[in-house]
């Protein structure tokens, strides 16, 4: 997925080298093994291939910043729903595994694709920010709005 400018598009601009998708996944397992959260693979069962990746990470990725929800799908399985269904099971595993007080999502702001899921999910615009060293749009969905639209999660 990462080699693909369409996925990249609105994350880096430009496709990964195998390099750099080799040291994530290797950043990514260890930050399992030390936080025990990060980055899922979403598998289809179906085609026994990856679907597309989501994650809890920290903003930053510095562990005193919120937590971030994020998401990609290869592009075969657009227009499914298939991120925001991922994305409700994300946000289940922060708000009632890890009792995140608050999640924030970042785009660019012309990522129109990732900002429809994060409405999907009901999270809030709060406007544009500094982060990961540009300016992005920040989305946020506090644990009580989180509990007012799954009463029986928590
Ligand atoms: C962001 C991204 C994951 C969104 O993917 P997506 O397929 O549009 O999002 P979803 O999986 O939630 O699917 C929603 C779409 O599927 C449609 N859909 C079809 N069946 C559906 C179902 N059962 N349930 C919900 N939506 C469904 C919706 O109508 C919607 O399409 P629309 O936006 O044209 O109305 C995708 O564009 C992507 O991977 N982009 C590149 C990486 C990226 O930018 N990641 C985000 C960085 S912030």
């Amino acid at each position: 997925m990462g080699r693909l400018p369409e996925v990249m598009q609105y994350i880096t601009g430009r496709p990964e080298t195998r390099e750099e998708t080799q040291a994530a996944i290797e950043r990514v397992k260890a930050r399992w093994a030390e936080w025990g959260y990060s980055w899922w693979a979403f598998i289809d069962p179906l085609r026994n291939r990856v679907a597309g990746a989501g994650c809890i990470q920290h903003l930053g990725r510095e562990t005193h910043h919120p937590l971030e929800i994020g998401w990609r799908l290869h592009p075969d399985y657009w227009g499914q729903g298939l991120a925001s269904e991922a994305a409700v099971a994300m946000a289940t595993f922060a708000f009632d595994r890890l009792a995140a007080p608050v999640l924030l999502a970042v785009r660019h702001p012309a990522n129109e694709a990732s900002a429809k899921v994060m409405e999907r999910l009901g999270m809030r615009y709060r406007g544009m920010e500094a982060w990961y060293d540009t300016q992005v749009a920040v989305h946020e969905l506090t644990a009580a709005e989180w509990a007012v639209r799954h009463p029986a999660s928590g």
